[in-house]
């Protein structure tokens, strides 16, 4: 069965006794209801080079009457993957999507008296289902069982289906907290103790804000919310994340017991300056991590939908040493998505990537020369996984949109090589540099892979010059090496240094040498 495991510092998707690199795609959040609308975009998703869609399933289409339950669409899904040699990933869209509750049943939505709304302070409902109740819970838990079981019911042997996003980008809003009478009566009362023990066990590891808010109320090992936290919308979202991760918990731990596929939990992220409630609070954040582990131990990683362009900044918030990354979603910029998919897997052994609505991309897109290189070079990238002889480089972007076009030096063995996303002869690129960029393997002492667009390298080395042997572009043709032209004279300048251009994805392997 398709598992999770540690390669040195990375965690790798394991799939029939492989490691296995998701380059993947999600789908709008209609495309699948439809097979027969579904359909058309698999010869697309061919040409995109990708290997694994990440597709919704619905809790209303699976459950629409209580109880009985109708598996057509995930079947119709898993025999269109399965015919065109694609894998899967699913999205439980149970309780949640998005914060709101838009996926549930009809049956759920309109029996408020026994599954009950999330509150505002003056007691109107809102269409989020209130986390406090067991009866939501159960009734997800249940539907979501089911769904685990049929998967291992049909899939158990093909392995098909890779992994399972347990609901979508959890959060409460507008207000940071449910104010029904239940969850102003927790609120309350007192901090579970499962909580403040895993705070007391990880304090050395726990995420700034909330080791600071706790200590600075005197690290309490028991006491109400507010007594424990302080008082104030960062309190209630701390509040609503443990109530969230353990309703998820008992969710994704009823799908365990039924087909224990690895399971995971997406964000969506904020902007900076935000209060709890402006915001939807209280999903597996940064600074909420902690509270999430605590609360949902069945959850085997969160990932974030990065979606604002300082992608590397959130990137580096989830690819925490030890902790298995994955990017489940990000923005459809055809520009920089494709440099981003190379900084993820390269610098921070992403196990897959995912961009957005992925049958609107084109064929004649970046992306599918991204992945065309990435696709290539996966056995090698795997290989190189975790043991810190591969990095990804890309010019970061800020959260306003600038780019930072700086030099960038990374060391790999005994070379250290400084990476150049502008053009070494001064003349401005076409499209600024935004998309440039390159992942880069050590492949022995004095040999390197560097797979990207738009940049150049130079190299030096201590104690000595270093030289340039040769550079050969070439591709990987079933995971073998297939050199092509000699690049030397202007491709090299004159052997000063390696240069992709910045018009398409290339792979060069270059030899280097000391003289003094
Ligand atoms: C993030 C959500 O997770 C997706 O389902 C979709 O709604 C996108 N946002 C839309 O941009």
């Amino acid at each position: 069965m398709p598992h999770l495991r540690a390669q040195g510092d990375a965690t790798q998707l394991v799939v029939d006794g492989k490691p296995f690199l998701i380059l993947g795609g999600e789908l709008g959040n209609s495309t699948a209801s439809d097979l027969d609308y579904l359909r058309q975009f698999w010869p697309l998703f061919d040409s995109l080079h990708l290997n694994t869609i990440l597709a919704p399933v619905s809790w209303e289409l699976i459950e629409p009457v209580e109880g009985r339950f109708d598996f057509s669409s995930v079947d119709g899904l898993i025999g269109q993957a399965r015919a065109h040699g694609e894998r899967l990933v699913l999205l439980w869209f149970g309780s949640w999507k998005n914060s709101m509750s838009s996926y549930v049943p009809a049956w759920v939505k309109r029996d408020q008296a026994r599954l009950p709304r999330a509150e505002l302070p003056d007691g109107r409902g809102i269409e989020i289902l209130s986390p406090f109740s067991a009866e939501n819970r159960q009734a997800d838990a249940r539907a979501f069982a089911a769904l685990m079981a049929h998967l291992r019911e049909v899939d158990a042997r093909r392995h098909t289906v890779l992994m399972v996003q347990v609901e979508n980008e959890v959060g409460m809003i507008p207000n940071a907290r449910d104010h029904s009478d239940v969850a102003n009566a927790l609120f309350a009362g007192p901090v579970p103790g499962a909580l403040l023990s895993y705070l007391a066990s990880h304090r050395d590891s726990l995420a700034p804000g909330l080791r600071e808010r706790w200590e600075s109320n005197g690290a309490l090992m028991e006491g109400g919310w507010e007594r424990v936290f302080g008082s104030g919308a960062a309190t209630e979202e701390l509040f609503m994340a443990w109530h969230f991760a353990t309703y998820v918990e008992a969710v994704a731990a009823a799908g365990k017991r039924a087909y224990p596929l690895p399971m995971f939990v997406n964000a969506a992220l904020i902007r900076p300056g935000r209060q709890p409630g402006e915001y939807p609070s209280a999903g597996p954040l940064p600074h909420l991590i902690d509270v999430w582990r605590a609360g949902a131990p069945s959850v085997d990683f969160l990932a974030p939908d990065i979606y604002f362009p300082n992608f590397v900044e959130w990137a580096r918030a989830y690819a925490r040493p030890g902790d298995p990354f994955f990017v489940p979603e990000t923005g459809r910029n055809p520009v920089a998505t494709p440099a981003n998919a190379l900084f993820a897997i390269g610098r921070l052994d992403a196990m897959g990537f995912s961009p957005f609505a992925i049958e609107r991309y084109q064929a004649s897109d970046r992306l599918a020369e991204a992945y065309a290189v990435l696709q290539q070079l996966a056995p090698l990238i795997l290989e190189h996984q975790g043991d810190g002889s591969m990095v990804g480089v890309c010019p970061p972007v800020s959260l306003e949109g600038v780019v930072n076009d700086t030099v960038q030096e990374v060391r790999l063995g005994d070379y250290t090589l400084r990476v150049a996303f502008t053009d070494p002869f001064g003349r401005a690129p076409a499209q600024g540099v935004e998309g440039h960029g390159a992942l880069i393997i050590q492949l022995g002492p004095d040999e390197y892979l560097v797979a990207g667009r738009g940049i150049t390298a130079t190299f030096s080395t201590p104690g000595a010059i270093a030289g340039i042997e040769s550079i050969r572009e070439g591709q990987y043709i079933g995971g073998r090496w297939v050199p092509g032209r000699l690049l030397n004279g202007d491709e090299s300048h004159q052997g000063r240094h390696l240069r992709i251009p910045e018009d398409s994805f290339g792979i060069q392997r270059v030899r280097l040498y000391r003289y003094h």
